[in-house]
C-alpha cells in the first residue's frame, strides 16, 4: 500500500448537513479527512473533500490505526454501518459514533466490538450545522486512550466559551455517558423550546403583543439569567417575512411539531430510574397532543375554548415566570443525570457537563454560567433546587411563576411546561406532602405496608371496619 492510500487522519460516514458542516470543519483545522456516504449525491464531489464511493477504498485510504467517525441517523442505519465496516477494520481501530444514538445501543455496540479489538466512542454532539461547522459541544466517554487519540481533532472543531474553555471532555468512564448527556441535553431542549412558545403564547394571546413586539422583548432578556441561544433564535425566527404572502412566517406554520425521538428517550430514562422530571415529559406530551390536529380541531368545535386578555400578567412577569421554569426543567435534567449516575456507577461530573454546554451546543446560555458555580460551590449537589445562588433567583421568580400560571388558567391559555414546574417547585419544597394518604389506601388495598413518622419498621392496619 502507498504512503498515498493511506492519507486520511480521520474518515467520516454520513455526508449529510452535519457531516459535511463537520467534515470541512474537521480539514481546515488541519486534518485531512476522507468522505463517505451510501447515497452518491454529487454535491460530495463538488466540496473540499478526498470523497470514496467505495467502501473498501475509503478505508484504505485512512492512516492506521483507523478513526472512522459516523454522523448517522440513530438506529438500524448505524448498525448497518458497524456491520459493513467490520471486515475490513483490524485490531485497534476506532469507530466514533457521533451521531444521536440511544446510550443502551452505545454500551452493547461497545460490549460487542471489544470481542474484536475494535475501539468504539460514544460521542454526543450538539449546535446543529453552525455548530458542526463553526464549533460544537462535544459530549465524549469511554476509554481515556482512545479518548487521547481523537482528542486533538476534537478538540480543533469545538466551540470554546468566553474563558476560552473548550467544549469538548470525556465526562465518564463508561463508553455510553456522552451519549447519555447528550440525550439529557436534547430534554432538556425539548423543555426551553416548549417553555419559549408558550411564553410567545402568553404574549399573543394574553397581551395582544405583535410577533415583532414580543421578537424585541425577548431580545431584550438577552443579559439576564433568561438569555440563551434558543431565546435569541426565536426572536429571530419572529422578524422573519414569508416570502410568498409578505406575513410573519411563523403565523404561516401548521402547529405540529414533530420529533426524532431524544427528548422523549431522556423522559422514558427519568422513568426508568425514578426521576420526577415533569417539565421534560411535558415539553414532549405537547408535540405528542399537537400531533392530533383533527381532535383538536373536532374539540374546539364542541367547546368553543377562548383565551381571554389579562392585565394582571405583565411583562416583568412573563419574564420570571419563564425564569422560574426554566431553572426547574434545568433541575430536572441534571437530577436525571445525578441519580443515573448514582444508579450506573459512572463518574459523571455534572459540572463538566454544565462547562461542556457553555458554548456550542443548542442549550447555551447565560443559565450555565450560574449551574457551573453551583458545582463550584458542591461538586455532589444533588438537585439544582438546593443551590444557594439558583434557589435565590428562584425565590425572586417563583411567585410570579405562580401568578402566570394561575391567571393563565383562568384566561383558558395551555402552560403545560410552565403548569408542571410550578407543580415540580412546590412539590420538591414541601416538606409533607398528601403521599401518606396514598400508602394508607395502597394498604387497605393490597396490605402493602407503611412506614409511620414515629417508629420504625413497616406496618400494616385493618383498615374497614
Ligand atoms: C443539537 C440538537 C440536535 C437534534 C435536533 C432535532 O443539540 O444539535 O439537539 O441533535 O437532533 O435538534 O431534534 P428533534 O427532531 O427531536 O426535535
Amino acid at each position: 500500500m502507498t504512503q498515498e492510500m493511506e492519507s486520511g487522519d480521520i474518515g467520516l460516514i454520513g455526508l449529510g448537513v452535519m457531516g459535511l458542516n463537520l467534515a470541512q470543519n474537521i480539514s481546515e483545522k488541519g486534518f485531512s479527512v476522507i468522505g463517505h456516504d451510501l447515497s452518491s449525491s454529487t454535491a460530495f464531489t463538488k466540496t473540499f473533500l478526498d470523497y470514496c464511493w467505495n467502501l473498501r477504498d475509503f478505508i484504505k485510504k485512512l492512516k492506521k490505526p483507523r478513526k472512522i467517525m459516523l454522523l448517522l441517523p440513530a438506529g438500524q442505519a448505524v448498525q448497518d454501518t458497524i456491520d459493513a465496516l467490520l471486515p475490513y477494520l483490524e485490531p485497534n481501530d476506532l469507530i466514533v459514533d457521533a451521531g444521536n444514538s440511544h446510550f443502551e445501543d452505545t454500551l452493547r455496540r461497545y460490549k460487542a466490538l471489544e470481542t474484536q479489538n475494535i475501539n468504539f466512542f460514544g460521542l454526543g454532539i450538539s449546535g446543529g450545522e453552525a455548530g458542526a461547522r463553526n464549533g460544537a459541544s462535544l459530549m465524549g466517554a469511554g476509554d481515556p486512550n482512545v479518548f487521547e487519540s481523537i482528542k486533538p481533532i476534537l478538540e480543533a472543531v469545538a466551540a470554546r466559551d468566553e474563558h476560552n474553555n473548550i467544549c469538548a471532555l470525556r465526562l465518564g468512564n463508561s463508553p455510553e455517558v456522552g451519549h447519555f448527556v447528550k440525550m439529557v441535553h436534547n430534554s432538556i431542549e425539548y423543555a426551553e423550546m416548549q417553555l419559549i412558545s408558550e411564553t410567545y403564547s402568553l404574549f399573543s394571546e394574553t397581551k395582544d403583543y405583535s410577533n415583532e413586539k414580543i421578537s424585541d422583548v425577548l431580545a431584550n432578556w438577552r443579559d439576564d439569567l433568561e438569555g440563551s441561544f434558543l431565546l435569541e433564535a426565536t426572536s429571530q425566527v419572529l422578524k422573519k417575512t414569508d416570502e410568498v404572502t409578505g406575513t410573519p412566517l411563523i403565523d404561516m406554520i401548521e402547529d405540529i411539531a414533530e420529533q426524532k425521538g431524544t427528548g422523549k428517550w431522556g423522559t422514558v430514562s427519568a422513568i426508568n430510574i425514578g426521576v420526577a422530571a415533569p417539565t421534560l415529559y411535558e415539553a414532549v406530551s405537547s408535540r405528542f397532543i399537537s400531533q392530533y390536529k383533527t381532535d383538536r380541531l373536532a374539540a374546539s368545535k364542541i367547546y368553543s375554548p377562548k383565551v381571554s386578555k389579562s392585565t394582571l400578567i405583565s411583562q416583568n412577569s412573563i419574564k420570571g415566570a419563564f425564569s422560574a421554569a426554566k431553572i426547574c426543567a434545568f433541575a430536572q435534567g441534571f437530577q436525571l443525570m445525578a441519580i443515573a449516575n448514582l444508579e450506573y456507577s459512572w463518574d459523571l461530573k455534572l459540572r463538566e457537563v454544565a462547562q461542556v454546554w457553555k458554548a456550542g451546543c443548542i442549550l447555551r446560555g447565560n443559565i450555565l454560567d450560574e449551574i457551573v458555580k453551583a458545582f463550584d460551590r458542591n461538586t455532589s449537589l444533588s438537585n439544582l433546587l438546593l443551590d444557594s445562588g439558583l434557589s435565590k433567583k428562584l425565590k425572586n421568580s417563583v411567585e410570579l411563576l405562580r401568578l402566570v400560571v394561575s391567571e393563565g388558567a383562568l384566561c383558558g391559555l395551555p402552560l403545560a411546561a410552565h403548569t408542571s414546574s410550578l407543580s415540580y417547585f412546590d412539590t420538591y419544597t414541601k416538606a409533607r406532602l398528601p403521599i401518606n394518604l396514598v400508602q394508607a389506601q395502597r394498604d387497605f388495598f393490597g396490605s402493602h405496608g407503611y412506614r409511620r413518622i414515629d417508629k420504625r419498621g413497616t406496618f400494616h392496619s385493618t383498615w374497614e371496619n
